[in-house]
């Protein structure tokens, strides 16, 4: 293992090891931690190939300042995957199970949770899939559910310095009454063209409007749109259409509590010049500050005051508890013993 802790990114390497379970006959067998062999095996008819019958979550595990490792706020994880498994007609993964896959692997690749002084996490990534052969669409009999884990670092090379996004009029992440609200796979593959746009223009992120006027502010391709407005208000989207971000959900939580007025309802474009900051937040890219936004040929500019905004007010509240620097009043780190 030789792993330059000051270049981390957010990419895929290949670590010491995954663990993966298989359901058949109706249930979850016990699992098992499989070293040196980043592949698996499926059916070549599998619902998962053919029909997009998959779902993924992310969460991290952090090296704290007293040197322990902890996971922030797993349950919510294995309840989200439980959902969009649901809807995507695939078993229940019990919570319990989960937490304790989340314990194993991480420890079986205790050495590549990064040291505390290099600001990076255990990326721990947890997919469900049909494995099973289908055709003609209906969900398989057969599944895996597979957490594997990188060493991370920041998702965006600028850091905190800031990103600019890209608003497509032409192109939905989601539909109106869809799939937009689950972690699903096929949410990322919808929204892989306008990334691809984006980018050729310098944007690295897209940002979504609801798919059925395009009146209101969804949430950004890998994230939760959130903006602090001139008179120091957070506000973030309630939509049908966007994932209910674990990042967000504590963030509205920390706001509220250091005195910030707290709106989570529809939010229309138009009130676009009453934002003085605009954050993407999730799991990845944390609190990623959004310096401009561009629609059709016009450009909206904000300005995340790096040392006294409230951006950075509440990426330090965050990442202070997530790194064990302050008390975890919340109970939402889990300690990996
Ligand atoms: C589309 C989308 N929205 C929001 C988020 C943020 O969710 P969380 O804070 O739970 O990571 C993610 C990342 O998982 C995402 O992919």
């Amino acid at each position: 293992m030789d792993i330059d802790w000051s270049k981390l990114g957010f990419s895929y390497i290949t670590t010491k090891s995954h663990i993966e379970f298989e359901y058949t006959d109706g249930k979850w067998n016990d699992g098992k931690i499989i070293e040196g062999n980043p592949f698996v095996s499926m059916s070549i008819a599998a619902s998962a190939l053919h029909y997009g019958q998959a779902t993924f979550e992310g969460l991290k595990a952090y090296r704290c300042a007293d040197n322990k490792i902890r996971v922030f706020r797993d349950i919510e994880n294995a309840r989200r995957l439980n959902a969009s498994a649901k809807y995507a007609c695939m078993p229940e993964f019990p919570e319990e199970k989960f937490i304790d896959a989340v314990t194993k692997i991480v420890k079986d690749n205790i050495e590549y949770v990064p040291p505390y002084s290099a600001n990076g996490s255990l990326y721990i990534r947890p997919v469900m899939f049909g494995s099973g052969p289908v055709i003609g669409i209906a969900p398989a009999e057969a599944y895996k559910f597979i957490i594997l884990v990188i060493p991370a670092g920041p998702y965006y090379k600028s850091g905190f310095i800031g990103v600019d996004a890209m608003i497509f009029d032409d192109y939905d992440r989601a539909a109106p009454n869809g799939s937009g609200r689950y972690k699903l796979a096929g949410n990322y593959a919808a929204s892989m063209t306008a990334g691809k746009l984006a980018k050729e223009k310098g944007c690295p992120v897209v940002l979504y409007l609801d798919p059925k006027e395009h009146k209101y502010f969804d949430e950004f391709s890998s994230s939760n749109f959130f903006a602090i407005t001139k008179d120091g208000t957070y506000i973030t989207p309630l939509s049908n259409s966007i994932l209910p971000s674990i990042t967000n959900k504590s963030l509205i939580q920390v706001a509220a509590d250091i005195g910030m007025k707290v709106e989570k309802r529809p939010v229309e474009f138009s009130e676009i010049d009453t934002f003085a900051e605009v954050g993407a937040c999730g799991t990845a890219v944390v609190i990623t500050p959004v310096n401009k936004i561009h629609r059709c040929d016009k450009v909206y500019t904000f300005t995340s005051d790096a040392s006294n905004g409230f951006l950075v007010k509440l990426y330090k509240e965050l990442t202070d508890l997530q790194y064990g620097r302050t008390k975890d009043k919340y109970g939402w780190m889990r300690l990996i013993e």
